[in-house]
């Protein structure tokens, strides 16, 4: 899944985007290939220890979907420019970071295809080296103004509630589903509304455009995060590239799960097994295979749909251009990638 030399055929496979448009194509790889260079650079320490650390996650590849929507929205402007290629890299670090924190509260063991910080090392490093990364993705916003700077310290400002209220769980008598949809619009949507709210306005894009960008990437990245929920459950271990079942372990009812447990005919075993964290392996792969059976993993994909179709309808403020057509393409794709 890594995005590495930028070479077109890499982005086409890597983000399975369908993007007709080959001069879009071009100036994207571009912009990655620029990408891929500053966040090596920028991960460079003298000290071995943090060097090592930081490169691991960075190097084990990703999709590079935040700084790819960065780029796509700088297409409603003037464009790639140092100061786009600048927000695109520091929102991948402010990612990353989140990650290798997020692994250690999740207790994963893998991470984009390789063993996470927090189990090849320790707890300790993993947490360091996450808030090495946020230090150096802020001194990159730092340059691109106190905007910027502003923007992004508001959107982990968010992000980190949502983690917090993910990890408090809904309040007695709280909507169970409406908790977990303000959780993942703010664990995930922030960041990649900001995605592209940067790219428009490092690009100078019309002011209409940035907020459509921003409010676009809002519902697709909450459609992102029920994507991942639902593969998580639905997709073989093999091809997750992470470790599988972590919310059923941590006791985090995901979408599939809380639609299963609404629906009355749901299996009495599975309502057993969703009422606490489920830590044995045997139970979580029994988990796991009732949950593919359950009607929640299918009432999910309709839900995933809906989010989706909101966000296309938002592009509808932006003018006509192969780069709206690929922002199009990814609300497709994340529908058909849970299938
Ligand atoms: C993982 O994000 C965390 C979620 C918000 C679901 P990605 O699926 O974008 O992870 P990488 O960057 O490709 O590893
Ligand atoms: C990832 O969340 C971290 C953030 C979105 C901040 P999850 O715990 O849901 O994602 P994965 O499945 O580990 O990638
Ligand atoms: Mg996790
Ligand atoms: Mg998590």
């Amino acid at each position: 899944m890594s995005v590495q030399g930028g070479a077109i055929d890499d982005l086409r496979a890597s983000v399975g985007l369908e993007i007709a448009d080959e001069h879009l194509l071009r100036t994207l790889a571009g912009g990655l290939n620029d990408v891929e260079n500053l966040l090596r650079e920028t991960v460079h320490s003298d000290v071995k220890a943090v060097h090592d650390a930081a490169s691991h996650l960075v190097e084990a590849g990703g999709k590079r979907f935040r700084p790819l929507f960065t780029l796509l929205a700088a297409q409603f402007g003037g464009g790639n420019s140092k100061s786009v290629i600048t927000a695109a890299a520091a929102v991948e670090l402010v990612h990353l970071a989140t990650l290798y924190h997020d692994d250690v509260m999740d207790e994963a063991t893998m991470r984009r295809g390789a063993q996470s910080v927090n189990a090849r090392w320790d707890n300790t490093i993993a947490i360091l080296t996450g808030d090495f990364l946020f230090a150096h993705a802020s001194r990159l916003v730092a340059d691109l103004g106190t905007d910027a700077a502003r923007i992004i310290a508001e959107t982990f400002g968010e992000l980190v509630t949502g983690q917090m209220r993910e990890t408090v769980g809904p309040a007695a008598g709280e909507d169970p589903v409406g908790h977990y949809l303000t959780v993942i619009a703010q664990k995930t949507g922030s960041l990649i509304a900001t995605a592209g709210r940067f790219g428009g306005m490092m690009s100078g894009a019309d002011p209409a455009h940035i907020d459509a960008l921003c409010r676009f990437g809002d519902i697709i990245g909450t459609a992102f995060q029920i994507s991942d929920d639902v593969i998580d459950i639905a997709s073989p271990s093999d091809e997750l590239g992470k470790s599988q079942g972590t919310d059923l372990r941590e006791g985090v009812r995901t979408l599939p799960m809380l639609y299963a447990l609404a629906d009355s005919g749901t299996d009495s075993r599975l309502v057993e097994l969703l009422s606490g964290p489920v830590t044995e392996d045997a139970l979580v792969t029994e988990a796991l295979g009732l949950l593919r059976e359950s009607s929640g993993l299918e009432r999910a994909r309709v839900t995933l749909s809906d989010y989706a179709s909101r966000a296309r309808a938002e592009l509808a403020a932006l003018p006509a251009s192969p780069a709206r057509d690929a922002c199009e393409s990814v609300a497709d794709y994340l529908v058909a990638r849970t299938n």
